[in-house]
């Protein structure tokens, strides 16, 4: 037994006839506007950083008059992050709300303009611990250039800086070479890396995954930019922080931002390694909210469990095909006519809900449903009449905005109103009284309306209801609304991909919401305010740690929910999208992602489903997932299928306290859970495009099969030595750039660890609580024929029921193991960095395997935590002549 784990005035053009070289005034691409002129720029006089004034230079109507007189505010506001921002200086505009995403707010805008008698700035640069602004004064632009190589970054010198009320327009220019990533929600076709393509519209949207190149359901301005000079990679990332509709027009040697409102709020994180810049950026959008362990258990759901005994029959049938289950959910089946908040009392009749959810509850088992924001418009709707009586609704013309989902008519409750939040927090406490449900899912919420623009109730109109035999009262006419600046702007960004209006489908752009703000502007937000409500409510319910799945996703999203991909297809393409999908969500600061498994819809093919567990397994989030429409694609619908599933969810199961510590450590650093591989091969240029293969921490990769009829895939294997998990004694020796074919059959996926590595991992089991209670062993890598070297991993253990995750003394334990080879002698050894926690039954590590080393093993002697060993498996391989897939020889293999 190793160890048991008790164990940011004046002054006029004179000052700026310096220009930093790294600028350089190019003819403008873009000839909307005529560019602004610095007219004046100073030291801060509280709170640090500079503040310059800005005057437009020649007026062009285009898209609107110009704002004659803007506002810069320059400040290193960490060692490792610069921002700057630009506003219109004699008014306030809209920005994402400082409560929403707390930040450092800027001088007010009118307040000094003019007046401020603080020293002039008199220099070009303005420099951080790594990170130097400069600028030119006319036309302005500035720069962002890395101290450490001297790098530009950043250039807005490409072109003109456009600032109107309803258009703002800026660029930088970038080397051909730097890779992108980031600029979301979308599925992109080419991969991870973003190609120069149409715009990258952000706007929410509830348009299905499966449109390519659209603006879908979030919205994340923000990228990460990888460069690699003479085999010294380095990455940084720039955040706009603006909750407008935006296109991001990526042309490989520039970008170029048109965004429709808003201000210019720009942050930039120097990296210079890819968690570096994901440590920086969730230190300011707020950290990825911890997840309970039970929600990296297994998932299943379906739109169309008619009854309670449906989903009864799903929970015994994974417990008949041995495949592991940890949640069960609800879509809207269990609801009263798609009323949030409500129970179907015939279909999913309370005493027997309550009966069932004893009876997995006690096995550890938890179940979650669906909530949509539309309120349904019923005067006999109890969750409707307290919010009437409270006034929660966005507005237009002074009325509840009415538009149409799910229920038939709906309003939609403001998130950003605080009376909106308690009484959301209410009904929230309400219906856990009534279902206590483990957690929720908030869907719909871009906001989703199945009406354009100004909706009215046709009363004597009923649709069919595909779902069900009784008609709805679902239509009302649906009036395009054109006549508003906002609901037709000057500027049309490509939203939805189509022709269509602003806002289409969605809340219509000129209704209000609370303290005057216009949906226009805050639209994007709305998920993202709906999160903080419901996050706020579960943690009042029990003091839990809260589980919260939404579709919609803002810059900060990822603090209080998790996301999947939204309706994609049982394609084999969209089989491909996920994995970019899904690592792009990892960089945006939301770790915990994941695709709908086998697809929503139509039907997935038996092999196609084979394959989507496979790589599914080893989503973050992992869950099974279809339309009412499809056939029914449980996994243990197929026999192959639960093949597969158990062998892959067998094999999650037994990495649980790996992804339970991935879990921790996206919540204390922001790293996400699925890794592109470039994340720890920064120097490894060959993987700067991968998106058919991804890294689970720092050094598990996982190998999917994502094409039909395959029975073996290539795979491009990072020099070094990789063990397959499935088999120990199979490695993978990789000296090259080369891709390596690996056997795949049907039921089998390839999942490698890394040498060098520490991995715990435990027993597995068909459920998560039991599972975490199993022996642990220690998957100790070396490269392949090593006779020294070193390695390392770790472990955080709680008991998940803590709303926070930290070390708290006693309630948190954090392992480092530390593992190294020198002249025949291995020495295994722990630091406990805190705690004396330990769960009920208590953790043991029971088994060590030592993977790689050279020689026969004759006289290898084990060391562990200062003990000599003599039970620990010791697996020894002898140095690979030829390198590649390597089929080993095991030597003394007592115990593994
Ligand atoms: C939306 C969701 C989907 C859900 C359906 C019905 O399309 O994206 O997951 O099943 O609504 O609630």
């Amino acid at each position: 037994m190793l160890s048991s784990f008790t164990a940011l005035h004046h002054l006029w053009l004179c000052y700026f006839t310096f220009l930093s070289l790294q600028l350089c005034a190019r003819a403008l691409p873009q000839q909307v506007g005529y560019g602004y002129r610095l007219v004046s720029l100073q030291e801060s006089s509280s709170g640090g950083g500079l503040i310059g004034y800005l005057q437009v230079k020649q007026s062009s109507a285009t898209y609107g008059p110009d704002i004659p007189h803007l506002r810069l505010f320059v400040k290193h506001e960490t060692q490792d992050r610069l921002r700057v921002h630009i506003t219109d200086a004699e008014k306030e505009r809209w920005e994402v709300p400082y409560n929403l995403l707390p930040r450092e707010q800027p001088p007010a805008s009118g307040s000094s303009y003019g007046k401020s008698s603080s020293s002039p700035f008199t220099t070009s640069e303005y420099a951080g611990d790594e990170l130097i602004f400069s600028y030119i004064a006319d036309p302005f632009g500035f720069a962002v250039r890395r101290k450490s190589n001297g790098q530009t970054l950043f250039n807005s010198s490409y072109g003109a800086i456009v600032f109107k009320d309803q258009y703002l327009e800026i660029s930088t220019q970038l080397p051909e070479s730097a890779a992108l990533y980031g600029l979301g929600e979308n599925t992109q076709p080419g991969g991870i890396r973003l190609q120069p393509n149409d715009p990258y519209t952000l706007y929410t949207t509830d348009i299905s995954a499966i449109n390519l190149n659209t603006d879908l359901y979030g919205s994340h301005p923000v990228y990460m930019d990888l460069r690699n000079v003479e085999g010294e990679a380095s990455a940084h990332a720039v955040l706009l922080l603006n909750s407008n509709g935006m296109d991001v027009f990526y042309r490989g040697s520039s970008l170029t931002y048109k965004v429709i409102g808003g201000v210019f709020d720009f942050y930039f994180f120097p990296g210079p390694t890819p968690l570096a810049v994901v440590e920086q950026y969730t230190s300011l959008i707020g950290r990825p909210a911890p997840m309970p362990y039970w929600a990296l258990g297994f998932h299943q759901c379906r739109w169309g469990y008619r009854n309670l005994s449906v989903v009864e029959g799903v929970v015994e049938g994974y417990k008949n095909a041995r495949i592991p289950l940890d949640v069960i959910w609800n879509d809207d089946d269990h609801m009263d006519a798609a009323k949030d908040f409500t129970l179907d009392p015939v279909n999913y009749p309370r005493p027997k809900l309550l009966a069932f959810l004893d009876r997995i509850h006690s096995q550890g088992m938890k179940y979650i449903v669906l909530i949509d924001p539309g309120i349904a418009v019923n005067s006999t709707y109890g969750v409707f009449q307290r919010g009437m009586a409270k006034d929660v609704f966005i507005k237009y013309e002074g009325e509840p905005y009415l538009a149409q989902v799910w229920p038939g008519p709906v309003y939609f409750p403001d998130f950003l109103y605080s009376e909106t939040v308690s009484w959301w927090v209410d009904e929230i406490a309400r219906f856990h009284k009534l279902v206590p449900v483990d957690g929720l899912w908030i869907d719909m919420n871009e906001a989703s309306n199945f009406c354009t623009g100004k909706c009215e109730i046709r009363k004597d109109y009923l649709c069919p209801d595909p779902n069900s035999t009784t008609p709805w009262i679902c239509c009302l006419d649906c009036k395009n609304i054109t006549n508003t600046r906002w609901d037709d702007p000057p500027y049309k960004i490509n939203a939805s991909g189509i022709e269509a209006p602003l806002g289409y489908k969605t809340i219509a752009t000129s209704a209000i919401h609370h303290y005057g703000i216009l949906e226009y502007n805050a639209h994007s937000i709305y998920g993202f305010s709906q999160a903080i409500a419901t996050h706020k409510a579960l943690l009042g319910l029990e003091g839990k740690r809260p589980f919260i799945l939404s579709r919609s996703t803002f810059v900060g999203s990822g603090a209080y929910a998790a996301h999947w991909t939204g309706d994609n297809k049982g394609t084999w393409d969209d089989l491909r999208y996920s994995i970019s999908t899904m690592l792009n969500f990892g960089i945006f600061g939301m770790p915990m992602v994941g695709s709908d498994i086998c697809g929503f819809y139509p039907q997935p093919t038996e092999e196609l489903c084979n394959r989507w567990i496979e790589l599914g397994a080893f989503y973050p989030f992992s869950r099974d997932h279809a339309n009412f429409a499809s056939p029914r694609q449980e996994l243990y619908q197929w026999d192959s299928v639960a093949k597969s599933a158990r062998n892959a969810l067998g094999l999650r199961y037994k990495l649980l306290p790996y992804l339970y510590t991935l879990n921790y450590e996206a919540h204390i650093s922001g790293a996400p859970i699925a890794r592109p591989v470039f994340f720890s091969f920064l120097n490894f240029t060959a993987s700067y495009g991968l998106s058919t293969q991804f890294l689970l921490g720092s050094s598990v990769m996982v190998s999917p099969v994502l094409k039909q009829g395959a029975s073996s895939v290539k795979a491009l294997f990072p020099p070094g030595t990789w063990y397959s998990l499935f088999d120990l004694t199979q490695a993978v020796v990789s000296k090259d750039e080369r891709y390596i074919t690996l056997d795949a059959p049907l039921n089998e996926v390839n999942v490698h660890v890394y040498q060098n590595t520490i991995l715990p991992m435990q027993q597995g089991g068909m459920i998560s609580k039991e599972a975490r209670t199993t022996p642990f062993t220690l998957v100790v890598t070396f490269p392949l024929g090593a006779t020294q070297g070193d390695s390392k991993g770790n472990v955080y253990v709680d008991d998940d029921e803590r709303p926070e995750m930290k070390l708290v003394e006693g309630e948190a334990t954090y392992v480092d193991f530390y593992a190294s080879v020198r002249e025949k002698r291995v020495t295994v050894w722990s630091e406990v960095k805190m705690g004396t926690f330990s769960l009920k039954k208590g953790l043991t590590i029971e088994k060590v395997c030592v993977l790689g080393l050279g020689g026969t093993g004759k006289g290898l002697a084990i060391e562990v935590d200062g003990q000599p060993l003599n039970d620990i498996a010791n697996i020894y391989f002898r140095e690979s002549p030829t390198g590649h897939v390597e089929k080993l020889e095991g030597g003394n293999k007592r115990n593994s």
